[in-house]
């Protein structure tokens, strides 16, 4: 057996917790393992399917409680196994994953990959990284997930049990004064004095929705909010001005901690 993780990372905190999480089973199993990325449309594009051989480890970041919208279609596409087993991991920033782990439990079981164990670790949140969960996933995190990894029955036949569930729907923001958030169709402003034209942007964007016009990035119809292009921006001339996403990130200072 092998250890195959799989993810979605647009800003590298469910890429680090893949990683470790791979890395420890793979030395408890003194087999081998291998990353595959579904983030970028390149990477979805030589995307090498599951083999008999793998056990899978899946990570996915919680976008609004459940794994992030727009990718579930990339997953039901990639995750296809025969009768594999895996683990799911949850990559929140610290508010919560609600009903996320019930998805991903649900997606692997029709994708024919039994999730024998599941488990939630902190990152900083991509919103708000110096903020929000800053540091996180820290030493202590990635000690607690070690011991996980050692509890991880690989010869299990049990599905998980996970808390939520995907009838519960999507978790909704809420502004700092406490009603709804709607930054649904928010998109990044770019402040022209500041953007060298590099393009790293555009090359980060996980739905392909940036392109280069006369030097400079435009910004096309679907926007995830994930944030990659305004924390990969060499030069901050990336953010988000709208006001009830700002509001939201003043409410979540109040509820995460440190
Ligand atoms: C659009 C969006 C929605 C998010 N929703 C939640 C949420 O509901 N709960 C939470 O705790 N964190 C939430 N987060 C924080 C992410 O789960 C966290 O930053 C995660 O590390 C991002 O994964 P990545 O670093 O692999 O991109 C959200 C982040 C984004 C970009």
């Amino acid at each position: 057996m092998k250890i195959l993780g799989i993810y979605f990372s647009p800003t590298g905190g469910t890429r680090k917790v893949v990683e470790h999480v791979c890395a420890v089973l793979a030395e408890r199993m003194s087999t081998t393992y291998r990353l595959q990325s579904y983030t970028l449309p390149t990477e979805r594009e030589r995307f090498v399917s599951i083999t008999n051989d793998d056990f899978v480890v899946w990570g996915s970041p919680v976008y609004a409680g459940r794994i992030p919208n727009k990718s579930v279609e990339f997953v039901r596409q990639l995750l296809v196994g025969k009768g594999n087993r895996g683990v799911a991991v949850a990559v929140y920033g610290g508010r919560h994953y609600d009903n996320a782990l019930a998805e991903m439990r649900d997606l692997m079981l029709q994708g024919g990959i039994t999730p024998v164990a599941a488990t939630a670790v902190v990152a900083r949140h991509a919103f708000a990284p110096q903020e929000l969960s800053p540091g996180r996933p820290n030493v202590v995190d990635m000690q607690r997930l070690s011991a996980w990894c050692h509890q991880v029955d690989f010869s299990s036949d049990t599905v998980v049990q996970v808390p939520g569930s995907t009838d519960l729907g999507y978790y909704r923001p809420l502004r700092a004064d406490g009603q709804p958030a709607n930054f649904l169709k928010a998109k990044p402003v770019i402040e022209v004095s500041l953007c060298n034209g590099c393009g790293i942007c555009v090359s980060r964007c996980p739905m392909g929705s940036i392109v280069m016009e006369s030097g400079r990035p435009q910004f096309l119809s679907t926007c995830i909010k994930c944030q990659a292009c305004i924390l990969s921006c060499p030069k901050q001339a990336l953010r988000f001005l709208d006001p009830d996403f700002l509001s939201h990130i003043l409410m979540l200072r109040s509820v995460i901690g440190d």
